[in-house]
């Protein structure tokens, strides 16, 4: 078999929040991916990493004080803390506030804008902050509410630049043909028709607030700060070292992300047009997991029931936390996480089922082979009259 360079990637989570189970969640399905393919011999390059510019990030700092910077340091090092503690086996952390990325940011925007995707204009709609999107009035609940969180919009009216992405709806609706590049299928069904109800161009810069990337000093307009969707997908590529020394950029030729299904309209339309317009080749598959929530109910930090994944692993052990994750729902339908759950898991299918399994091969090896198994011997067993 051809041993191959595979990229796989969570999302880089925003630093507004610390990690819960649905972070770990990820996580821990792009690790096993990772585990699974070093062990077939591929060189795997396995990235995730944290969000750290933007209003929502910028207003969380304000509430606590903190610089954003400082801020953003701080939650990022729990994030990595976690992920250390889970053995999660990373080969990159990334953050948005690295020097390099940050280059490479404008880099992409200049290649963007030469090209002639990007153009100025002007905005004039509604922004959720809480989900860092923008969303034209027809698509609002009750005229002003966000159809993704169901938190309040704001108006903005502001100079922006645009990127072309109606331009990109044809070779997106083509690309969509890959048998695998959404999964899964019924995922990448409302992906299409998304597009095929029509895509208007995305505006790309805002202005108003400071923390983010500068959109290219040659075009002299410093108040503009590139949107955050764009800076945090770059990601992607800074990290492969686009735009600097490409150093890792071979990894891109066989690339999977794995990304919670609300995030899915970023990653399968933004992204491959942004992609498109780089010239670079597509991700192999976005996968796109389900939601959890808990004894039925959303989490959220105002409810005050997020679960704490390190938590739950002190409390049943991390291997019976990553057992649960994988196998309570198939992938990409939504999970229900209670104390329930998870000690039904752990009793029936762990202890019972293949503790009771593993408990007959010693007491059988003990009386049939003295404790010695060899494959061979077991088969013998299993197929004797
Ligand atoms: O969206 N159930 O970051 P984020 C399942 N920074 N998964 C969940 C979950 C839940 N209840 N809650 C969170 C961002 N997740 C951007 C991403 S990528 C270029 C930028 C997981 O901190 C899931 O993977 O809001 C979801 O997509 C992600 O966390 C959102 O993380
Ligand atoms: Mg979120």
């Amino acid at each position: 078999r051809r041993i191959m360079k595979k990229y796989i990637m969570t999302p880089i989570y925003y630093v507004n929040d610390v990690p819960h189970i649905g972070h770990a969640y990820t996580t821990i399905i792009a690790d096993t991916m990772a585990r699974f393919y070093r062990l077939q011999g591929h060189e795997v390059f396995f990235k995730t990493g944290t969000d750290e510019h933007g209003q929502k990030i910028e207003e969380a700092a304000a509430k606590h004080a903190q610089s954003p910077k400082q801020y953003a340091d701080g939650v990022s090092a729990k994030f990595k803390d976690l992920w250390d503690e889970f053995g999660i086996s990373y080969d990159m952390f990334s953050r948005t506030t690295d020097a390099a990325h940050e280059a490479a940011v404008q880099n992409v925007f200049r290649k963007m804008y030469e090209k002639g995707d990007i153009y100025k204009g002007e905005y004039e709609g509604n922004y959720c902050v809480s989900c860092e999107s923008f969303f034209p009035s027809a698509q609002l609940i009750d005229g002003e509410y966000c159809p993704d969180c169901g938190k309040k919009t704001k108006i903005l009216k502001e100079e922006s630049y645009f990127f072309r992405l109606s331009a990109y709806a044809d070779r997106l609706l083509k690309w969509y043909e890959d048998e695998k590049c959404i999964l899964p299928l019924g995922k990448k069904n409302e992906v299409i028709s998304f597009v095929k109800s029509g895509l208007k161009d995305l505006s790309i810069t805002r202005t108003g607030f400071d923390w983010g990337v500068k959109i290219p000093p040659e075009l002299n307009d410093p108040k503009h700060v590139i949107y955050v969707w764009l800076d945090a997908l770059m990601d992607y590529l800074s990290s492969l070292g686009f735009c600097a020394g490409g150093e890792r950029m071979e990894y891109w030729s066989d690339a999977l992300h794995i990304v919670g299904k609300d995030i899915l309209r970023f990653h399968a339309v933004y992204w491959p047009a942004f992609l498109m317009s780089l010239g670079l080749n597509m991700p192999r598959s976005i996968a796109a997991h389900g939601w959890w929530t808990r004894d039925g109910k959303k989490m959220s930090k105002s409810l005050g029931n997020v679960v704490d994944p390190r938590e739950v692993a002190n409390a049943y052990g991390l291997e019976q936390f990553r057992y649960f994750l994988l196998r309570e729902v198939p992938f990409g339908q939504d999970g229900d996480f209670s104390q329930k759950a998870i000690i039904n898991r752990v009793n029936s299918e762990l202890a019972n089922e293949l503790g009771n399994l593993l408990s007959r091969i010693v007491g059988m090896s003990a009386k049939y082979s003295d404790y010695a198994i060899n494959s061979k011997d077991v088969m013998k067993f299993f197929t004797a009259e």
